[in-house]
Order: structure tokens, then sequence, then C-alpha cells
């Protein structure tokens, strides 16, 4: 089943319009869930940021946030979903193609669910990622379907065998394409400010909330590329990839080439917390 407006349908049932806004104009706002033994994870953080979300492009949500956490409630347990992903976007709905809001449109609100399991192996080992010029718009701290500048990063990355590209701008790294980043050095935590630049992954708080328990200090500071290259660890966090060692970066190796002892310690504290 997936969730259509404000219904549990099939997946055949739903009908989204070709002047559908999200489609033309990606005019619309999205999260992504994930659900440890059947239980969403921080879902009430990913709800309250997909409200934000829609405030700050001046949408309004079609019924209550109370409302569409009962479906996606209702939608994992339909599913039987244990272990993976809910989707959930919303449009600004469907309307005669033409930039400014449509007066009539009611928003559309959709989601759908993925059985994922974690992603051990990157876990384990860590992953390869390069650095690319960040040429996103100066709202990352919307959640926004305008996902774009992430394709072709990413793309950049895949092209170079590496798993995320890390963006860069004016010589600050902001964040990856689809992650927020965190470099270790003398056993203090560096991240990129929650400000418009990047998005304020729910994970990225997770991390700081662990790191406060672990007594890792951490600097939510801009630090440059040269800082990338000369730190002990990197990792990033997402949803879908918890909190992931970075071991190579443009083809050479960050610290010993392998995953480091805080990142690990912060990587066990998250087990911990999805148990
Ligand atoms: N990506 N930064 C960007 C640009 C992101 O797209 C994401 C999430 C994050 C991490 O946020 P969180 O910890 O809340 O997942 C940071 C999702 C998973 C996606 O686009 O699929």
């Amino acid at each position: 089943m997936i969730l259509y407006d404000e219904r549990l349908v099939s997946r055949e049932e739903a009908n989204i319009d070709i002047e559908d806004r999200a489609y033309q104009f990606g005019d619309g706002v999205y999260e992504m869930i994930r659900v440890y033994h059947g239980r969403p994870f921080y879902m009430d953080e990913h709800l309250a940021r997909l409200e934000r979300s829609a405030t700050e492009i001046r949408l309004s949500l079609p019924y209550p946030i109370t409302r569409l956490k009962q479906l996606l409630l209702d939608l994992i347990q339909q599913n039987h979903l244990e272990e993976g992903n809910v989707y959930i976007q919303v449009s600004r709905g469907t309307a005669p193609r033409y930039h400014g809001f449509p007066e009539q449109a009611r928003p559309l609100v959709i989601a759908y669910t993925q059985h994922a399991k974690r992603p051990l192996a990157e876990l384990n080992h860590g992953i390869k990622a390069v650095t690319t010029e960040d040429i996103r718009w100066l709202r990352c701290d919307i959640k926004s379907l305008n996902l774009l500048g992430a394709v072709l990063a990413k793309q950049t990355a895949i092209d170079h065998g590496a798993k995320e590209a890390i963006l860069v701008r004016d010589g600050i790294v902001t964040e990856g394409s689809s992650t927020n980043i965190f470099i270790i050095k003398d056993g203090t935590l560096h991240t990129h400010p929650a400000n418009h630049l990047i998005l304020n992954g729910i994970t990225r708080q997770v991390v700081f909330k662990l790191a406060d328990e672990c007594e890792i200090p951490i600097s939510e500071t801009t630090f440059s590329k040269e800082a990338l290259e000369s730190a002990d660890e990197v990792f990033l966090s997402s949803t879908t990839m918890e909190i992931c060692p970075i071991v190579e970066i443009d083809g050479r190796p960050v610290g010993q080439g392998v995953p480091g002892p805080v990142t690990k310690q912060l990587q066990e504290a998250f087990v911990n917390e999805i148990k």
C-alpha cells in the first residue's frame, strides 16, 4: 500500500497528474524516515522538519501533521515494514502550468515504504568520497524536491568510483550531496553550522546527542577543504547511511585509510540507540 492524499491505496490506484507541480517545478518538500524493528526512528523530528520545510516555501499541508503521523504508522503496519525507509512527499498540487502559486490546488501528500537493510559493508569498512563544487541554491536548509544540484554531485562521485560527493562552497565544506559531513581533528568533532547552506540532518542532531553522551567535544564551525584533507577522521551522517566512515577522499586515504576510533565509538553508540 501507499499513502495517497489521505488514504492508503494500492500503488496502481494512485494517479499523478502531468501538471502536478512537483513533477513540473520540483515545487514541494519531502522527508525520508528510517524504520528499525517496525518502529519509525525520530519520526516526530522528521515530521517537524517537513512542516518547517513546507512553511518556508509557503505551502500549507492539506491536513494536520498529527493525522499524517497516524497515516504513516498505519502504512508501516499494513506493509509489515520491519526494517526500511518511509518516503514522504508533499507537492503544491495540480494546476495549469504557471510559475505563480495556484489559487485552487490542494497540496498532494504521498508516502511509500521500501524494505532496506542497514548498509553494513559501508558502515564497517567505510566509503570513498570525492569533493566537488557546491552549486546548489541558497536555501539548502529546506528539504525541497529541487535536487538537481545533489543529483549532479552524486553522479560525479559515482563516475569516480566513490559513494558520496562532499560539497565545497567558497573553499568551505558544507555537506554531502545527501548527507552531513563531520571531521575529527585532535579529538574534536567539527561540522558546518546549521544555517541556510546545509540541511540540518536529523541524524546530525543524533550525532550531537551521542557525542555529548560520549564526552566528545563538538565545534559547530565551518572548516576548509584543506582541514578536510588533513583531518584525523571523516564521517558522514544520514537517515539511510547512519554514521558512516569516509576512508578515502579524492583518491587519498583519510588518516590511516580505515575507520578511526572516534567514528567507531559514535557508531557503537548509534547501534545502542536503534536497538
Ligand atoms: N537525505 N544533507 C542533505 C543534502 C540531505 O539530503 C540529507 C538527507 C542529509 C541528512 O539528513 P538526515 O540525517 O535527516 O537524513 C543531509 C535523504 C536521506 C535523501 O535525500 O534521501
